[in-house]
């Protein structure tokens, strides 16, 4: 209920009266009212005025099940919440869900996790209060040769979803680098780890977890020239919850896209249009060879498009190329 009313008391125009809310949900005057004052505790400026009803005037940045459920305005990506103000790693979570037969779409929110995982085997800083930690449960009818194909779905939904938050985010000059990392400035703000459980040709379900520094000030002394949060960028405090909600809104599309095709030939556009590394200088590490080339996109396998100096066109993988 405290969902509903919070979302309700949100699209409202105006004040919603109290009479309303007890005939929507049932219940008495001095329950609604009890969720009123848990929500005022909870930070949330909620103005009660006699004989008009309820206002919400402003919200913090709350990060409950309540408030993400709220604005989540999505058919399935990220419509059954687990939220942990403490846990080790959402993607374990996720991971173990995954095995006990959760719903795709199923999404773990952290405020803080105790042994956040990177890629590449690092760890992942993940202190309390201040970053998005979160991972999506997926269930692909996909081969496995084209789960890696996700993380760059991924990325390109959480580049549109920061855009989307507009100046509430900063408006910042978000950019992809290859393939998945988010950039503003040339500094990271996202990183994204996949993982998947599979049979010999066959997947059980797939585990993208983002980790997205949100209001950050200090990083860790090996990354601290290298990172950066949303909140350095435009210098005020930025909502988690509603960021969220976006990038879960603009995944389930990008997801339908993508499955539509098999690959990503309906985003690499878009994608392309993202990335940092475009018309730039990338260093090939081949097996064979080592050369210079421009980027230039992807194409539908997600491989990176560049052209030699010989003018001609190849396709690499990740890991081959040092940017
Ligand atoms: C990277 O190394 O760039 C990937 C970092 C991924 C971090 C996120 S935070 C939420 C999820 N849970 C984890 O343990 N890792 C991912």
């Amino acid at each position: 209920m405290k969902a509903e009313i919070l979302k309700l008391l949100r699209e409202a125009d105006g004040y919603v009266s109290g009479q309303q809310l007890c005939e929507k949900f049932g219940v008495s005057r001095t329950a609604v009212w009890k969720v009123i004052r848990q929500l005022q505790e909870e930070g949330y400026q909620v103005e009660a005025v006699r004989n008009k009803g309820y206002h919400i005037v402003d919200s913090p940045d709350v990060m409950t099940k309540e408030e993400l459920d709220s604005l989540m305005d999505t058919q399935w990506a990220g419509r059954n919440i687990v939220y942990y103000d403490s846990v080790d790693s959402t993607n374990l979570r996720i991971k173990q869900m995954g095995d006990e037969g959760a719903p795709e779409g199923t999404l773990a929110v952290a405020d803080k996790q105790t042994a956040g995982r990177g890629r590449r085997g690092r760890s992942w800083d993940s202190p309390s209060g201040s970053s998005i930690y979160m991972s999506l449960l997926l269930r692909p009818e996909i081969e496995p040769d084209q789960a890696p194909m996700l993380t760059l779905v991924m990325a390109l939904s959480v580049a549109e979803g920061i855009m989307d938050c507009g100046d509430s985010c900063g408006n910042p000059d978000v950019k992809i680098k290859w393939p998945n990392d988010i950039i503003v400035n040339g500094k990271k703000l996202v990183g994204i780890l996949t993982e998947m459980s599979t049979q010999i040709d066959y997947i059980n379900h797939v585990t993208i977890g983002v980790g997205i520094n949100v209001n950050l000030t200090e990083f860790p002394e090996e990354i601290r020239e290298t990172a950066t949060s949303l909140r350095l960028e435009c210098g005020h405090v930025v909502k988690r919850a509603p960021l969220i909600a976006a990038v879960m809104k603009r995944f389930e599309q990008n997801y339908t896209v993508f499955l539509e095709h098999g690959d990503l030939s309906g985003l690499k556009e878009r994608y392309s249009e993202l990335l940092v590394n475009k018309d730039r200088e990338v260093r090939i590490l081949g097996a064979k060879e080592q050369y210079n080339a421009y980027a230039l996109g992807i194409n539908q396998t997600g491989e990176l498009i560049v052209r030699k100096e010989d003018g001609t066109e190849e396709a690499v993988y990740a890991g081959e190329v040092s940017v």
